[in-house]
């Protein structure tokens, strides 16, 4: 294996961090982003603004109405104790549109017990996918995917300080230009794969307490610290106590540095000027903290030791960024050595790109394939034949078709398989409830039954001594007492041998009449006993038939129950057949969503292609002096419109796309503070009609979730 003897970094490794590498290897210098080019900074601007029009969130309604879903189906399973609250970008407004779904579900009284078990099973129910558990965490999760919106969401239990640090973060992200820079460091850190703390880099929350802390530190900051100078807020929460005060007023920069600008600075901070081993990241103290005092110091192994195996220690405060209100949490605990690695690549990799002249577009170049939104919604539609489109539009809705009869099918056949679910369950508790009849009485008879024999025996046992009915004795001892206290005939007197063996004749039969009436009485609560016993035998026999009965009578009501295996496995099975039809629906249904949505965008195509067309044969075919003029139309003041949400027809807006499409629309603030109000009725209005465009959906009746 070919190692660096500098840096002890396998040539693997080299060419995985290769700007990283050729500064611990101290090739090259640091650039210094000092002295930019003015022009630079202005296209990189206009860049800046082309992609801030096309992020966003895309995904907004689809993520209201799962949230709405999920928050109705976790209040019915644990009823008004559970409250289920959204925190993270769908809140703060610092979603990308590709970041997932944050759920907190808290409970108002007692945690119920196992509640991840029980909301993962809710889940799998529902037909979610990928869903995981993680009990363990400080924060229990259930991660999972809801195939039909393609979201990715995660339910926290009782994570009510997220909750509110997502509510200062949405102050921060109400000042457009911080907003609009956070969005920015998102961005780049998710096309490098630098925003996932699962995978060992830092999370999207760290990137944007990096992003505040830089707008805090810039001369003069272009953003407030909300927290300073507050009264206190205190709230408890599992026992501690934590300030939540958050200054939300808004916040008037008096700077004006553009975005561009501010980017170059953050790369420039953060890849060369910030000490990790002494600074820590502070957004709550509005500039760095002393590491030595917060006792964050890096105690552990460098990165560079771990990566080349010099060490296997665990790393401390690697990159130290404290959370706002949980001031113990430091965001890099999850970091893992490789991931500090291509972190600070990343910030290399930025720097020396941006010292390079190039552009903000190359230096968010994506390390894996993601879609893309085309710029021109239509453009792979342009050079097709209007007639072929329309065959294939055919197609298309006969595919449609076909896929909603296909889950029509599935659908039935999951009410059928959940049915007899059910049934499968109600049977089992009917035949349970016979069973357990039957163990109560086996649990009688069981004692009963000894102590039956006990009396058999202790009766059978005197009897073999006693072999003489009771009468009998009785007769005999009344015989021996009259013959024993008879007159004495003088002239017959019997000798006295004779009377001593008659006296005690006699004292035997008492003892035998004395015991033959103990065995009576053993006789009598033997029969007693026995007649108990087989009262609980013939009631165990009728529970016998009763469950044969119940088993019929299901049957004769279900036949579909017929053949059926009555155990708890079948359940099981059953219940793994209706999860897997659930699937194969959901499936299904994201494929006509898919459809429906490539015919809408073939149909505004047709449309827009045949208004062209009618327009232009119009004009072919009647004498210039006569005709009646399609309205030309003006791209700047289409652009103008568009950027402000006024409306446009249909060739207007191909006009607009072919003419570079949406992103080239200008900002168009000065003309936009004139008349905020009705611009934001009308931006309302058209802002829903641009983002159906971008999404390339046809908005229409949605499906109902089932
Ligand atoms: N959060 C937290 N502590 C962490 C990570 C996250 O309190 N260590 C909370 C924060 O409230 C944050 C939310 O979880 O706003 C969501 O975190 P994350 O998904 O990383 O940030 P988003 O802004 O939602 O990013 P994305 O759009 O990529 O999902
Ligand atoms: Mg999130």
């Amino acid at each position: 294996m070919n190692v660096c003897r500098t840096t002890g970094l396998t040539v693997e490794q080299q060419e995985r961090w290769p700007f990283l590498y050729s500064h611990l290897s101290s090739e090259i210098e640091i650039p210094s982003l000092n002295a930019m080019d003015e022009q630079f900074i202005i296209e990189m601007d206009k860049e800046i603004s082309r992609i801030l029009k096309h992020i966003g969130d895309g995904k907004a309604k689809s993520r209201e109405s799962l949230t709405r879903h999920l928050k109705g189906l976790l209040q019915r399973r644990f009823q008004r104790n559970a409250k289920v609250e959204a925190f993270g970008s769908s809140v703060t407004g610092l979603s990308l549109g590709t970041g997932d779904l944050d759920l907190c579900l808290s409970f108002k009284k007692e945690q119920p017990k196992k509640v991840l078990r029980k909301v993962a099973g809710l889940l799998r129910e529902e037909g979610m996918m990928d869903i995981q558990q993680i009990p363990r965490a400080k924060i229990p999760i259930v991660k999972f995917n809801d195939s039909r919106s393609g979201l990715d969401v995660d339910i926290s239990i009782e994570n009510r300080l997220a909750i509110h640090n997502s509510k200062m973060l949405k102050s921060y992200a109400q000042d457009k230009r911080v907003r609009e820079f956070i969005l920015m460091i998102k961005y780049w850190a998710s096309r490098r794969g630098i925003n996932t703390a699962y995978e060992g880099t830092l999370s999207s929350y760290a990137w944007t307490l990096m992003s505040i802390q830089h707008l805090q530190m810039t001369n003069p900051p272009v953003a407030p610290n909300r927290q300073s100078g507050n009264k206190p807020n205190l709230v408890e929460i599992n026992g501690e106590l934590y300030d939540i005060s958050n200054d939300s007023s808004p916040f008037d920069s008096e700077n004006k540095q553009s975005l561009a600008l501010l980017l170059i600075t953050f790369f420039d901070r953060f890849a060369t000027r910030w000490d990790w081993n002494e600074m820590v990241v502070s957004i709550r103290n509005g500039g760095p903290l002393n590491a030595e005092k917060k006792r964050w110091t890096h105690t552990g192994p460098l990165p560079l030791e771990v990566v080349t195996g010099q060490s296997k220690n665990r790393m401390e405060h690697v990159m130290p960024i404290e959370d706002p209100f949980d001031h113990e949490h430091d965001l890099s605990r999850i970091v893992k050595a490789e991931g500090a690695m291509t972190i600070q690549e990343e910030f290399m990799r930025a720097l020396h790109l941006l010292s390079e002249g190039k552009s903000w577009k190359e230096i968010c170049t994506p390390v894996m394939e993601i879609d893309e939104e085309p710029e021109d919604f239509f453009h792979d539609l342009r050079t097709q034949n209007i007639d072929l489109l329309k065959q294939s539009l055919e197609e298309m809705k006969l595919e449609v078709t076909q896929v909603e009869e296909h889950i029509q099918s599935l659908v039935t056949e999951r009410q059928n398989s959940k049915e007899l679910l059910d049934l499968l369950r109600g049977t089992l508790q009917e035949t349970r409830n016979v069973k357990s009849n039957r163990q109560s009485i086996l649990a009688e008879l069981r004692p009963l039954s000894m102590k039956v024999q006990v009396l058999r025996q202790t009766r059978d046992g005197i009897n073999e001594r006693i072999a003489i009915p009771t009468k009998r004795i009785r007769q005999e001892m009344v015989r021996m007492f009259d013959s024993l206290t008879a007159e004495v005939d003088v002239f017959n007197t019997q000798n006295l041998g004779k009377e001593k063996g008659d006296f005690s004749y006699f004292f035997e039969l008492q003892a035998m009449y004395k015991a033959s009436i103990q065995s009576n009485e053993v006789h009598q609560e033997f029969i007693r006993l026995r007649r108990e016993q087989n009262k609980e035998y013939k009631a165990l026999k009728k529970t016998n038939s009763k469950e044969e009965d119940v088993l019929n009578r299901l049957i004769e009501k279900n036949p579909e129950l017929k053949g059926i295996n009555l155990h708890p496995k079948t359940v099981k099975e059953f219940q793994q057949n209706a999860n897997k039809l659930q699937k194969s629906i959901n499936i299904q249904y994201s494929k006509k969503h898919e459809v429906r949505r490539e015919i809408g965008r073939i149909e505004a195509w047709i449309r827009i292609a045949t208004s062209k067309g009618k327009q232009r044969s119009k004009r072919d075919s009647k004498p210039r002096t006569t005709r009646r003029q399609a309205p030309a139309v003006n791209i700047n003041e289409v652009r103008e419109r568009a950027s402000t949400g006024g409306s446009f027809s249909l060739n207007e807006l191909d006009a607009l796309l072919s003419k570079g499409g949406i992103s080239g629309i200008e900002s168009k603030d000065k003309a936009s503070t004139s008349n905020q109000s009705d611009r934001k009725k009308s931006g309302r209005k058209k802002s829903t009609y641009r983002v159906d465009l971008r999404q390339g959906r046809k908005r229409g009746k949605k499906q109902s979730r089932k």
